[in-house]
């Protein structure tokens, strides 16, 4: 299994800067997945790790070679696009076995090879279909397997549970994590889910206009966002953030000076039923009860500025209360005007920042 590194790596379309300075080294069966807003250039880097497109500037190293210029076939790495490609006129053995059989590579090492995919993504049944007598999580699983056959250097995944149902996600979901532990391979996933990137991921690479926001593992980036960007993106619902000078920060915590705004996840409030030194008042607006727990809307204070707190399932509040709520404090993260996170916390030993 590959490692894969990008030094000052920069991309341009014409007068777009699209990439700039990408300095990200991928070990060797690490699982990596990179997040970032609509535009900001994950598929990019992707395509351009694969050798689909040119960089402009810097270096990829595929186990410590420059591979930048290399074409894709020699990199070693298999590719899954949201849109997966098939081969419309073969059945899906055909599909799974072509590329091995452009090779030249012999039969029975073809055969061993797709029988490996075939077992791990369970295809068996669907062997014989075609492209379009499968149904679009099917596709998507017969695509996995073709680049499982290939027994590349690394897998580069490109949002490859987008397309799929709820379930089926889940699913294909533990399938990767199990895969890759299974595997041992290198793996860049992109997602648009926060679940998939928080549960598959060794580290999480936070993108924003083309530039590296923080990388890390899952809780790091969580617990100890770098500023205000990776705090809010990285959470569902995301962190509320409340300016100190509309709603102060609670009267127990140290707030330096600078702090302009404070931010506490949904999950780390408590309802409580008498006032407490730093406790708060929230006028519910809205309530959604999503089974497992509550997420209630509704506006802090007399400050008006809006919130979501999490509650239990089991608690009875309606639309148009007023409740107390106590912030936990070890859980408050503070802000500058520059929207650096400033807490003097521990750094958390899987953080980095670029
Ligand atoms: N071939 C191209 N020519 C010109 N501009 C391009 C080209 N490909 C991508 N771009 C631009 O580069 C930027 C990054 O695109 P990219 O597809 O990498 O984003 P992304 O992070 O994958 O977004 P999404 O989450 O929507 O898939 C966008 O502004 C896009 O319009
Ligand atoms: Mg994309």
């Amino acid at each position: 299994m590959s490692t894969i590194e990008f030094k000052s790596l920069g991309k341009r379309f014409g007068a777009q800067v699209v990439l700039r300075d990408i300095n990200l080294r991928i070990e060797e069966g690490e699982l990596v997945v990179l997040v970032g807003p609509s535009g900001c250039g994950k598929t990019t880097l992707l395509r351009i790790l694969a050798g689909l497109e040119p960089a402009s500037s810097g270096q990829v190293l595929i186990d410590g070679q420059d591979m930048t210029d290399a074409v894709p076939s020699d990199r070693g790495l298999a590719m899954v696009f949201q849109s997966y490609a098939l081969y419309p006129h073969m059945t899906v053995q055909e599909n799974l076995s072509f590329g091995m059989r452009m090779r030249g590579m012999p039969k029975p090492l073809i055969q061993a090879r797709l029988e490996r995919a075939v077992s791990v993504l369970q295809l068996q049944p669907l062997l014989g279909r075609r492209p379009g007598e499968l149904s679009g999580g099917q596709c998507q699983r017969v695509a996995i397997g073709r680049a499982i056959v290939q027994e590349p250097g690394a897998f580069l995944l490109d949002e490859p549970l987008s397309n799929l149902d709820a379930e089926l996600r889940l699913n294909l979901r533990l399938e990767l994590i199990r895969l890759h532990r299974e595997l041992r391979a290198t793996m860049v996933c992109v997602t648009h889910d926060q679940v998939e990137a928080m549960t598959m991921a060794d580290r999480i690479v936070v993108l924003r206009d083309g530039q590296v926001e923080q990388v890390g593992t899952p809780q790091a980036l969580y617990g100890q966002p770098r500023n205000r960007f990776v705090a809010q993106f990285l959470g569902s619902p995301p962190m509320n953030l409340l300016a100190c000078h509309d709603s102060p920060p609670p009267s127990s915590l140290h707030v330096p000076k600078q702090a302009t705004h404070w931010g506490l996840r949904p999950e780390h409030w408590r309802v409580v039923a008498t006032p407490q030194p730093d406790t708060l008042t929230m006028q519910v607006q809205h309530i959604e009860h999503l089974g497992s727990h509550n997420c209630l809307h509704g506006t802090l204070g007399t400050s008006q500025q809006r919130v979501c707190v999490q509650t239990e399932a089991e608690q009875d509040t309606q639309p148009g209360l007023r409740i107390l709520l106590q912030p936990l404090l070890e859980r408050v993260h503070l802000f500058d005007a520059q929207g650096l996170r400033m807490n003097p916390s521990e750094p958390h030993p899987g953080a980095s920042t670029p």
